[in-house]
């Protein structure tokens, strides 16, 4: 029979801490909505102690999903731990994730402390835990980089102190597969108790082999895997879920274990991660990017139309491709847009549904087939979006080859109407110089792209844009079928979000486990 394989996502926790990527509470009740229907066992959803607003999304979360259990993390202290708790206690499923440095280089240069007392303060954080909940998970951080009898030591303490999974994580992605697996065997071998608890793995891509250091690892025993969908997380992302999956349920022969996804999510998962996030997925991303189906030698083309198995290991079906051709259009009315909502994932209030009804009419009107994309776009600007404060009213642009380029924009701010005109070296510079000049911002532009939302010539622009102001970071994103206003709303977005990580300051930063 084959054996369980636990998915752990933490797009919500370390996949927020990509640069850029933080979410509002709306956005990660969305995204968590999402990772419900996919089947993800485990949610880890934020790390209350950093912030007010993780804090207040955790909450939120835990409150809503009702099949998975929801996790949040804390580090090795009484006052993270009871953090976390008062955020999770909510949940149908709470699991407490506390977590301390193992490796000598950790210890001695970022918590000063010896071997001892981090076992010490390891037991009493997990017996803390204890008083809450059973479902308590140990981490030990840089474990793949810490001395391996010590590690089993501390696993042994913190499995007896009432850790039910402990996980390894390579938290820098140092590791290389076959050396992982082998330090997993060891790990099971000579951790006395580590039959009462479920093993479990953190990779990071650092060296691109996240992926490939997880499935080593389930292979030698691990049963739980942390993963995040398109490989987001801190500097180089995490073992990516749908990578791990998809092997898992492609290659049977090698891995006889199964999961609990339902792989049919993994295309619309992953582009509302990318939308939310501003995150985009390179083309050439395994499973989810936008050439991993695509053909292009004619040889390659010729086989598949003769038999896709010549050159396909995967349906793209099986990930949610090509299955999304429910359309609606200008004709299409009320019930059927909230019964399209409604399997998408979404359930709106009356009012909401009137707010989001005249919005797709007024792209219906511009555009002939509005599809899931278009409608999460949708979903996003008018409901998601915690209160604005900068909304745009108008954008006139002149731009061609004989004229100076120059924008006119009307703004509210914070319910005042302003307006002014400028110019720049293109019409998206002269808007974005515009609006900076209103708006009284100085952020820098540190990236800008642009893709199309769906195929097409019909197709929204998909600007997303990341801005940096006094060391804070944003990811702005908009949509439209005329890029240069997509471009605008991607801009007010992001200054938007620059306002929202202004008002919720960080306490700790959630990318340093430190003491
Ligand atoms: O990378 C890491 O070590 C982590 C831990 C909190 C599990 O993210
Ligand atoms: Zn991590």
């Amino acid at each position: 029979m084959s054996e369980r394989i636990y998915i752990f996502d933490t797009t919500l926790r370390d996949g927020e801490q990509s640069p850029g990527a933080s979410m509002n509470t709306a956005e990660k009740l969305r995204v968590a909505t999402q990772l419900e229907k996919l089947g993800v066992d485990i949610l880890e959803v934020g790390f209350p102690a950093t912030s007010e607003g993780d804090f207040e999304a955790v909450s939120a979360i835990s409150g809503k999903i009702r099949n998975a259990q929801i996790a949040a993390l804390a580090r090795a202290n009484i006052p993270d731990i009871d953090r976390a708790w008062e955020a999770i206690k909510d949940a149908a499923y709470p699991r407490i994730h506390t977590v301390i440095a193992t490796s000598d280089l950790h210890l001695k240069y970022k918590l000063n402390m010896t071997r001892e007392e981090v076992i010490q303060r390891s037991v009493e954080a997990v017996k803390h835990a204890k008083k809450f909940t059973d479902n308590i998970e140990f981490s030990a951080e840089d474990g793949s980089r810490s001395d391996r009898d010590y590690l089993c030591k501390v696993f042994e303490a913190a499995i007896e102190a009432g850790a039910s999974t402990i996980n390894l994580p390579d938290t820098v992605g140092y590791a290389v597969p076959e050396e992982f697996a082998e330090l997993i065997k060891y790990v099971r071998v000579h951790t006395p108790n580590i039959h009462k608890a479920i093993f479990s793995v953190h990779c990071h891509n650092d060296l691109g082999l996240a992926t490939a250091n997880t499935l080593a690892a389930i292979v030698a025993g691990a049963r739980q895997a942390e993963v995040t969908i398109n490989g987001i997380g801190e500097r180089a992302g995490n073992a990516s879920m749908e990578e791990v999956v998809m092997a898992i349920n492609t290659r049977p022969n090698y891995f006889p274990m199964t999961t609990g996804i339902k792989t049919e999510y993994f295309y619309p998962t992953s582009r509302l991660v990318s939308m939310i996030t501003g995150i985009q997925v390179q083309p050439n991303k395994a499973i989810v990017g936008a050439n991993a189906f695509a053909h292009e030698s004619g040889i390659h083309q010729d086989g598949v139309l003769k038999n896709p198995m010549t050159y396909e290991i995967m349906k793209p079906e099986t990930i949610g491709l090509n299955t999304n051709k429910m359309v609606l259009g200008k004709h299409s009315g009320r019930h059927a847009l909230r019964a399209h909502l409604n399997d998408m994932g979404y359930v709106l209030s009356a009012e909401e549904l009137d707010k989001l009804f005249i919005k797709f009419k007024e792209l219906a009107d511009r555009k002939k087939h509005v599809l899931d994309e278009d409608l999460e776009v949708l979903v996003a600007e008018g409901l998601l979006q915690t209160k604005d404060v900068f909304s745009l009213e108008y954008l006139n642009v002149i731009a061609g080859t004989t004229v100076l380029p120059m924008a006119s924009v009307k703004l509210i701010i914070n319910e005042r109407s302003v307006q002014g005109a400028g110019y720049g070296n293109g019409p998206i510079d002269a808007a974005f110089n515009t609006i900076s000049r209103l708006t009284g911002t100085t952020s820098e532009l540190m990236r800008f792209s642009v893709s199309s939302l769906s195929g097409g010539t019909d197709s929204q622009g998909e600007v997303t844009v990341r801005l940096k102001e006094n060391g804070l970071e944003a990811m702005g994103r908009g949509a439209d079928p005329d890029i240069i206003t997509a471009s605008t709303k991607a801009y007010i977005n992001g200054l938007n979000r620059l306002e929202y990580l202004k008002a919720h300051p960080l306490k700790i930063s959630e990318s340093a486990i430190e003491e």
